[in-house]
């Protein structure tokens, strides 16, 4: 009774001092870089549903965007082995339209997820408001082969991977975690773990079209983020967004024969802009910004002529939890050398006894011209250390600039190749042909515009002329029984990029060539990988996955990618922001980023690369010793791929 009277004037008094901050869920975790999920939750949900919001959002933008979408039509069914990304698109629109929701977080998640699920990396919708967090249960896990059997695990090395987040986040973890590392999990939310981890690939990780490949997206792994080692979470154990506020669980401890249940918390970690409370949250994370909404590139205010050039098409995904990456730790990271300079995206390594030079590709992002001089420097070291046999490292490579995939795959086939990327179209919807042909009369080329046809060149190898209309005529195109008609074919035109001196013939022979990942290659990844596979058949190898479940080589080979900033920019700069079917400014801070252009392959013209079903010839489980070990998992590789 007494502490009760106790709590009751401590409260009275704090109510009397800070009254905003009692009814004000953002105050309460303001300043906070770690907070329980719940208590984010409660201040994403104190914005009411604003219907002026959702027309400008849904109507106004993200609808209108969607017919520049390559796949739009593929997804009215998908073909198999990619089926669960099955979607009509246009229907979850209309029914995002006239569903009733009590906030404005409802509306964004619904329609988050929604497009999420369409598992195109590509293609996403971040409200920034409600993507700030990402929450983090203290158990990621992993599947590891141990004395033959697969099964899932909590990863071995939890206590030095969430002990490296720090005492903000410890602190707030309420149960024995400790104890966890190297658990066997038996069951997750009453099921059996392999089938809740499909349960998330479904419903969760999104960012890949292969369900395969978005079950080793639930899973930890190592990755590189710049130049650094870090470790992923997993999408089980950090998904975007604040939407569960607890995971459970059954689990045998390491050293234990008995199965306990227990109950993780999930802590949101912030990554958005300051706030001190409601109204500073949606002032700094809500509201559209400087950087939201396009701008007109022939301004002289906005593009100086001077800085007028050239912008090199970009195909990634976005993987949010790199905007809080937390590190490897130290014990795993490799103890060779980084031969060479590792200020780059990439490392390379020379594996004991010299046959194997190593490049671990992190990305395709980064600098355009350091990643092709440190590929050059890199050669160079194998060459003086006697390599005969090559292994890239592709995990988790989200991709990055197009023409950096095409210089990886010239560099390592040689320039007798010829033209090293695909054949490649976009949709050629009523807007797209006001905005070439707008374009062609405002005398615009690609120093201000993807659109203009000298960012491409005809099948011959001839650059496009800026002022040829590519769309006109338009092809025919079927797709799931709708016509949806594309430009022209061409080619990227990336050998005017490429600024090292390019090898004539392979520096290394091609059959000598590996690749490992774990399937999360995404974009240029895919892209690359895909060319390497269907052009010199190279050996691929994909470890993880559930056991007896195919996993895709790569993720999400779609190809340019525009963000709303970018494809809003095109329609400004072509004057032509008051066509009917233009989409609107964003009145919030968002973007909806969408697949622009399609890569069609070599095996079979008619289709995009995506949907091409290409599985590695060599599957492998992690182990204690290669999960989580880039160099352990290098040298299993080295045994194994090229016998030595
Ligand atoms: C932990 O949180 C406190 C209070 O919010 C903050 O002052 C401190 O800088 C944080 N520590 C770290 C390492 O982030
Ligand atoms: C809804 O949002 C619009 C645009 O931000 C704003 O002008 C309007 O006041 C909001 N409506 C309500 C009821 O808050
Ligand atoms: C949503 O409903 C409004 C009002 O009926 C309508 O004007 C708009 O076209 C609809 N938008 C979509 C995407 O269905
Ligand atoms: C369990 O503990 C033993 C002994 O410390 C260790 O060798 C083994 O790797 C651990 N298993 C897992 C899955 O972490
Ligand atoms: C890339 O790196 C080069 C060499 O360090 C530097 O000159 C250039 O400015 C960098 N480019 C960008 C876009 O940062
Ligand atoms: C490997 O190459 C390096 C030079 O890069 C050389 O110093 C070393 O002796 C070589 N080792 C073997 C085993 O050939
Ligand atoms: C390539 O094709 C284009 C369009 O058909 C043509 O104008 C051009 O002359 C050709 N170039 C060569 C080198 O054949």
């Amino acid at each position: 009774m007494k502490s009760v009277v106790g709590l009751l004037v401590a409260l009275a008094v704090s109510l009397s001092v800070s009254l905003p901050v009692a009814g004000d869920p953002c105050a309460a975790i303001a300043g906070k870089s770690f907070v329980l999920a719940p208590d984010a939750l409660a201040c994403l949900k104190s914005f009411p549903f604003n219907e002026t919001l959702r027309q400008n959002v849904l109507t106004h933008n993200i609808a209108r965007v969607f017919d520049f979408f390559t796949f739009e039509d593929y997804y009215l069914r998908s073909p198999v082995p990619f089926q669960e990304s099955t979607s009509n698109i246009r229907a979850e629109l209309a029914r995002i339209n006239t569903t009733t929701y009590a906030t404005d977080y409802d509306f964004n998640w619904d329609l988050y997820t929604t497009i999420t699920q369409l598992n195109d990396g590509h293609t996403r919708w971040f409200p920034d408001c409600y993507t700030s967090y990402q929450s983090l249960a203290p158990a990621p896990i992993v599947s590891l082969e141990i004395n033959g059997v697969q099964g899932v695990y909590i990863i071995p090395d939890l206590v030095d991977f969430i002990n490296s987040l720090g005492a903000n986040y410890t602190n707030l973890i309420t149960i024995d975690w400790q104890r966890l590392a190297g658990a066997k999990v038996v069951s997750i939310q009453g099921q059996d773990p392999y089938e809740y981890v499909d349960f998330v690939a479904k419903t969760v990780s999104g960012n890949y079209l292969d369900h395969g490949v978005r079950v080793n997206s639930v899973f930890s792994s190592y990755r590189l983020v710049g130049a650094t080692y870090s470790q992923r979470f997993g999408d089980l154990a950090g998904p975007t967004g604040v939407a569960h506020s607890s995971i459970n669980m059954q689990v045998i401890v390491n050293g234990s024969t008995k199965a306990e249940a227990i109950t993780l918390p999930y802590i949101a970690n912030f990554a958005g802009a300051a706030f001190t409370n409601r109204e500073s949250f949606w002032a700094n994370n809500c509201v559209a910004n400087d950087e939201t909404n396009g701008v007109d590139f022939k301004n002289p205010s906005i593009v100086p002529s001077p800085m007028r050039r050239r912008r090199e098409p970009i195909a990634s995904i976005v993987d949010k939890s790199v905007s809080s990456a937390f590190g490897l730790p130290p014990q795993f990271q490799p103890t060779l050398p980084v031969q060479g300079d590792n200020q780059g995206i990439m490392k390379a390594y020379v594996l004991p006894g010299n046959r194997t030079g190593v490049l671990f590709v992190g990305s395709f992002g980064g600098n355009f011209s350091t990643f092709q001089t440190d590929v050059v420097a890199a050669f160079k070291i194998f060459k003086a250390s006697g390599v005969t046999q090559l292994m890239i490292d592709l995990t988790n490579n989200g991709g990055g600039f197009v023409c950096l995939g095409q210089f990886l795959h010239s560099y390592l086939a040689g320039t007798i190749i010829g033209y090293p990327g695909f054949q490649s179209t976009n949709r050629a919807n009523p807007l797209a042909r006001k905005i070439v042909a707008s374009d062609i009369k405002l005398g615009l080329t690609d120093q201000l515009s993807f659109y203009t046809a000298d960012n491409w060149a005809f099948l011959n190898g001839t650059q496009m002329p800026a002022n040829y209309n590519y769309m006109d005529p338009d092809v025919p195109l079927v797709v799931n029984g709708k016509n949806d008609v594309t430009s022209q074919r061409f080619h990227d035109t990336c050998e005017l990029s490429f600024d090292v001196p390019m090898p004539k013939t392979p520096p290394i022979d091609l059959r000598n060539i590996a690749i490992v990942s774990n399937g999360n290659c995404a974009s240029t990844c895919a892209m690359f990988s895909t060319l390497m596979f269907e052009k010199h058949q190279t050996k691929i190898a994909v470890f993880g996955g559930k056991p007896n479940e195919d996993v895709q080589f790569k993720g999400m080979a779609g190809n340019q990618v525009l963000e709303w900033i970018d494809i809003d920019s095109e329609i400004k700069t072509a004057n032509l922001k008051d066509d009917p079917l233009a989409p609107a400014d964003l009145l919030v801070s968002g973007n909806f980023r969408h697949n622009w252009r399609a890569a069609w392959s070599f095996v079979d013209e008619r289709l995009p690369i995506a949907y091409v079903s290409e599985l590695p010839k060599f599957r492998f489980a992690y182990t204690s010793e290669t999960y989580n070990n880039p160099q352990n998992l290098w040298l299993f590789s080295e045994k194994t791929l090229f016998g030595k």
